[in-house]
Formats: structure tokens, sequence, C-alpha cells
């Protein structure tokens, strides 16, 4: 079993809230001296991809809100990655929501309320110096409490990102809500300009096809490159407001990406999240017209050689189908 591994194993053993602090406080080179020893190459050209003028060793990143500071770039491009989204990150250090929670549950969802907790651009781009591994996309997740915020953060990392997600799953200092409408991305996109580097939207759940649209409308109309969809879905939990994350969004990430690509040719990026836990997802959700695809809570429930098992299907199903 790989160092990786047992890290792992150890965490899941702890209460998801402690292990989430244990993972953030370990020693950022202990956690790349594991990374650089466990690295292995496990993938083949036919997971091969282009996106926006880069190619990608496969379609596969882990979602925002697991390196919230760019601490942990080197461990996922040891699980084998084919991009690294960092964030999301706030124009300025912001401690989040307390108490905070997470829970997991055991048909393989989490819970989350963190609140966006972030140490900012500064420390993002302190993180990342010298430590960027070659060949590795790396995309920044932009969040803020203000419209204006968004276009700071966005000039900040510019340097640096290869892509942006724009996430507006978050509180709205001004109107005590977040920014999940697009009137308000219209508002978010004003501070943006010019986008210089490529920017996806990432959208909340909904099965509502007027909504999708909606959000498919504002991009377009923003110069946002494509959509991510989707967050995590609201819920109340034990009373309070939190977010759910895994195979209960599979069923509406599948529509989100459907009515998305019924209306949207290639060249719109479409960037499935949600349940995806399995080669087979992962390959039924390309099928349906996502260009990349982004797991956590897979990774959270199922370990970091999670990444590792669904190339390996995608590889095995897909060599099925032509044969
Ligand atoms: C603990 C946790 C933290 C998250 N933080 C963020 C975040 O900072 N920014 C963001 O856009 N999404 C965040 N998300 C949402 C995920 O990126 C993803 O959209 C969601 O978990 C659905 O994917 P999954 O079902 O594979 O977990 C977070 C999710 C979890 C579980």
């Amino acid at each position: 079993m790989s160092l990786l591994d047992e890290g792992w194993r150890f965490l899941r053993s702890l209460s998801p809230m402690i292990a989430w602090r244990v993972l953030h406080s370990t020693p950022t080179w202990l956690l790349d001296w594991i990374a650089e020893r466990e690295r292995r190459e496990y993938d083949s050209p036919a997971l091969n991809i282009e996106i926006f003028g880069r190619r990608l060793s496969n379609p596969i990143g882990i979602a925002a809100g697991f390196d919230k500071d760019g601490k942990l770039l080197k461990v996922a491009w040891s699980m084998g990655v084919g991009f690294h989204v960092i964030g999301s990150v706030l124009p300025k250090p912001h401690k989040g929501v307390r108490p905070k929670m997470l829970v997991r549950l055991p048909d393989g969802s989490t819970i989350n309320r963190l609140g966006l907790p972030s140490k900012g651009p500064e420390k993002v781009l302190d993180n990342i110096k010298d430590r960027r591994p070659k060949n590795l996309p790396l995309v920044m997740s932009i969040a803020s409490l203000t419209p204006e915020g968004y276009g700071e953060v966005y000039r900040k990392l510019n340097d640096v990102a290869d892509w942006f997600e724009v996430n507006i799953s978050c509180p709205n200092v001004k109107e005590h809500s977040t920014f999940e409408n697009p009137e308000a991305v219209r508002e978010i996109c004003k501070y943006m300009k010019p986008m210089s580097k490529p920017a996806l939207l990432k959208i909340p759940p909904t099965t509502d096809r007027d909504i999708i649209l909606q959000y498919v409308d504002v991009s377009r109309e923003c110069g946002f490159r494509g959509i991510v969809a989707t967050n995590t879905l609201k819920i109340k939990y034990n009373n309070i407001e939190a977010g759910l994350a895994g195979p209960k969004l599979y069923h509406i990430v599948k529509k989100v990406v459907s009515e998305i690509r019924g209306v949207m040719s290639e060249n719109f990026v479409v960037v499935a999240v949600g349940g995806i836990d399995s080669g087979e997802k992962a390959l039924e959700i390309m099928e349906l017209g996502a260009n990349l695809i982004e797991i956590l809570s897979a990774v959270v429930h199922k370990g970091p050689s999670i990444i590792r098992d669904i190339k390996m299907e995608m590889i095995e199903f897909s060599y099925k189908e032509v044969f």
C-alpha cells in the first residue's frame, strides 16, 4: 500500500472536520516529499484531451474545495489528475463561517459548511511558486463577497492561471444572499473585463431548463468560455444550512450537461462535477457532452487511488466499445 493511501486511511479514521484540519496543517514539505515518491504514470494516449490550446494527459481533475490555497498541488499531481483546481480563492484572506461542518454520509455523500475559507491570492502565489509540476494546467477557482472582488482576484491570479472558474455560490455581503442568479453574474463580469484568460462559470444545481439556459445566455454575453456544472445542493442538516455533494447530484448534473450541449457546440466547454465516482459515469457524462470531469466526494470516500481507478475503467470501457 502506498503512503498516500496510508495517509488517507488515517484521515478516514478521524472525524471529517478533524481530518480536514490535520491535512491542512501538515507541513507542505512533507506532503511534497510523499507526492514525489508516489507519483506514478498511468495515463494512456486514449485519455489525452485538448482544452484552451493546452494538451491534458487526461480529462479528470479534483474539484474546488480540495486544495483551497495551492498547498496540495503536488498531492493532486501524484494522484494523476489531468489538471488541478485551486480555491475558491477570495481577494482577501477570509476565515469562512463558524462553526464549520463537514460530514461524510454512508452513501458516499458529503455535507459541508465551511463558508469559503481562503488565505487570499498572495498566499496562493507564494504556495505555488517553484512547486508547479510541469505539464499540469492550473485552474483558479475564484469567489468574492462583492462583485468588484471577483475582478481583483482574477487580476491577481491572472499570470499563473491556465483558466478560471467563477464560483457564484458565495455569500453576497450587500444583499445577504448569494450571486446565484444571471443578473448578479452580469454585474460580476463587468469587473472581470478584459477577460485575458479563459473563465468558466460554475453554476448551482438545477433541473429547470429555463434557468440552465439563462446561465448559458449570460455566460455567452459575458465572454465566459463555458460552464462548470455544478456546485453543491443547498440543504438543511440538523437545522443548519449546508451544501450536499456526492451521488445525489449526479442525475442533476446529467440533465444540466445535456441541456447545455443541446444548445451549444463543443467549443463551449462543459465541465461535469457532482457525484462522479466511476469510469462508467465519467464516460456516460462525457458522452452527454462534458469536455472535462471533476470529482471531490469520491476522493473523500474512496481515497487517492480513485483517480487512477476511474482512468483505468475509462480506458477499459472505451476499448470494449471499439472492439
Ligand atoms: C468540502 C467541500 C468544499 C468545497 N469548496 C468549494 C469551493 O471552495 N469552491 C467551489 O466552487 N466549490 C466547492 N465545493 C463544491 C465542489 O467543488 C463540487 O462542486 C461538489 O462537491 C460536487 O462534486 P462531488 O459530488 O464530486 O463532491 C466544495 C465541496 C466540498 C465537499
